[in-house]
């Protein structure tokens, strides 16, 4: 069986969030002696391709609307990851130094269609076209309904959504772009009078995913606009939850961090990191460290932290530490709030890959007040770490943790709500003042598998299930 993952994003390639870490690591999981899985995804202009030297395997031409435009298809000259990757290079307009801009849709939808169209001269064609979010949503209405690709139209293919909040819509004036179907079925691209990426994909392809059972759900109720949608087209939804590479996830051998360690000695190893990060900004290493790590969007809370963050910091024996880019005016609060909080509270404002593994290897609880959380990685990661998360019950973080007071893990709260955000941090402050409970928890949490072995024989069974 051979499965072709579409995506804009694969770590270590180019990553903005989580959807670079799935696609990084879920082939490598997925492929075996019956198995080859292999990724499609752009070409940037980016360190990653200024670092490795590639190999053009394919060059051709493709029609966006009335402009043509060449295009090639490279993979490494010499394949450091573990699986292998296609590079699709659009020179000027996809081979670019970022991967989400403005123009969004001419990239991506050339990108489409030069995948596609290379796969039409590809001799035995994949068993499976698994697509990634909207940037890669028009594929399943493509195989359907471009005449070019109709020797295509008998692959399965599948959507996952890692976030239904972006769906890349795009106006009808644009239609020309898309290779010529049978104009009577434009309606499977359209969503509220628009060209809507991800419910056409919803509407086309022949499975959906989620990445976790608890946001499926929640998209049945509230999806930016595709809940009708989704629960008319329940029948082949299902949520799956990711699972996180634990190798690159890995204390025992992670590079990046001040000192290893393992399940035995995790009270010295993340005193190392912690005190590390304490030294680095400025804490008192004896007090509870609290981080937050993560894009600085409303869906994440991240608007809500300042006032957070000024309320708990009353408490003069607590320390906050963040990592994190996105809003501008969040951005310049959490780094103005430094400014009455020398030697308690830091950020660093910016995306920095080194850092963030420390912050799990050394940091005490991990903040996730999350409005949405499809599935969420940076909890899985903590608790691989022994780092304690406390979570807003949402999507893929209520799937995954549980409350002290349940006898679980982490600590949780309903609400994303300054209070209960500011409730949970002293709860956490008192467990962190109990330290055999608080020792027996990050013992404990590092024990938690959330590796890709479960999930992926999840697809697995849902690619052989699927049927037209
Ligand atoms: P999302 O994809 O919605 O941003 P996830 O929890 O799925 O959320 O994944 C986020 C990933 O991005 C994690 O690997 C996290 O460590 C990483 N990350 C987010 N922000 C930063 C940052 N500023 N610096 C380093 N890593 C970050
Ligand atoms: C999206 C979601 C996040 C999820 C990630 C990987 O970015 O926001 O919750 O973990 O995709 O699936």
């Amino acid at each position: 069986m051979k499965i072709i993952h579409l995506s804009a994003e694969c770590y270590p390639i180019a990553k903005v969030g989580g959807l670079a870490d799935v696609v990084g690591a879920f082939p490598k999981y997925q492929s075996n002696k019956n198995i080859t899985s292999e990724v499609i995804m752009p070409l940037y202009d980016n360190k990653f391709s200024e670092q490795n030297s590639f190999q053009t395997i394919y060059s051709g031409q493709l029609n966006l609307g009335s402009e043509i435009l060449d295009f090639e298809i490279q993979t490494l000259e010499t394949n450091t990851l573990d699986f292998t990757v296609y590079f699709v290079k659009i020179p000027d307009l996809l081979y670019v130094d970022y991967v989400y801009s403005f123009d969004d849709t001419d990239r991506f939808l050339a990108f489409q269609i030069a995948a596609l169209d290379w796969m039409l001269t590809w001799k035995e064609k994949p068993s499976i076209i698994h697509c990634h979010d909207h940037h890669v949503g028009l594929i399943p209405f493509m195989l359907q309904e471009s005449f070019k690709y109709e020797s295509l139209n008998k692959i399965s293919n599948i959507l996952t959504i890692h976030n239904a909040q972006y769906q890349g819509s795009f106006s009808h004036d644009k239609v020309n772009l898309i290779p010529e179907f049978n104009f009577n079925n434009v309606g499977l691209l359209d969503w509220g009078e628009v060209i809507n990426p991800l419910a056409s994909a919803i509407k086309c392809a022949w499975g959906v995913t989620t990445v976790s059972p608890g946001y499926m759900e929640e998209l049945k109720l509230k999806a930016n606009g595709l809940e009708d949608l989704l629960r008319h087209e329940s029948a082949k939804c299902v949520g799956i939850l990711n699972g996180i590479d634990s190798e690159v996830w890995n204390p025992e051998t992670d590079s990046y961090i001040v000192k290893n360690f393992s399940n035995s000695r995790v009270i010295s190893g993340r005193k190392a990191n912690k005190e590390w990060l304490c030294k680095e900004f400025n804490f008192d290493a004896k007090k509870p460290l609290f981080a937050f790590i993560g894009r600085l969007v409303g869906e994440k809370g991240a608007d809500l932290l300042p006032e957070v963050f000024e309320k708990s910091l009353q408490n003069k024996n607590i320390s906050i530490l963040l990592l994190g880019s996105g809003q501008d005016d969040v951005e310049a609060k959490l780094s103005s709030l430094k400014e009455n909080h020398e030697g308690s509270y830091n950020a660093y404002i910016g995306y920095d890959e080194k850092l963030s593994h420390i912050i799990y290897a050394g940091a005490d609880f991990l903040l996730m007040p999350s409005r949405v959380e499809p599935c969420g990685l940076n909890q899985m990661y903590a608790l691989r770490y022994g780092l304690i998360p406390i979570v807003r019950e949402v999507g893929g973080l209520k799937d995954t943790i549980i409350d002290i007071a349940d006898g679980g893990f982490g600590i949780t709260h309903k609400e994303v709500e300054t209070e209960q955000i500011v409730h949970a941090i002293e709860r956490a402050t008192e467990l962190y003042q109990n330290k055999k409970q608080f020792n027996k928890i990050r013992k404990y949490s590092m024990t938690i598998d959330h590796s890709w072995d479960v999930s992926a024989a999840e697809y697995l069974n849902l690619y052989q299930s699927l049927k037209k």
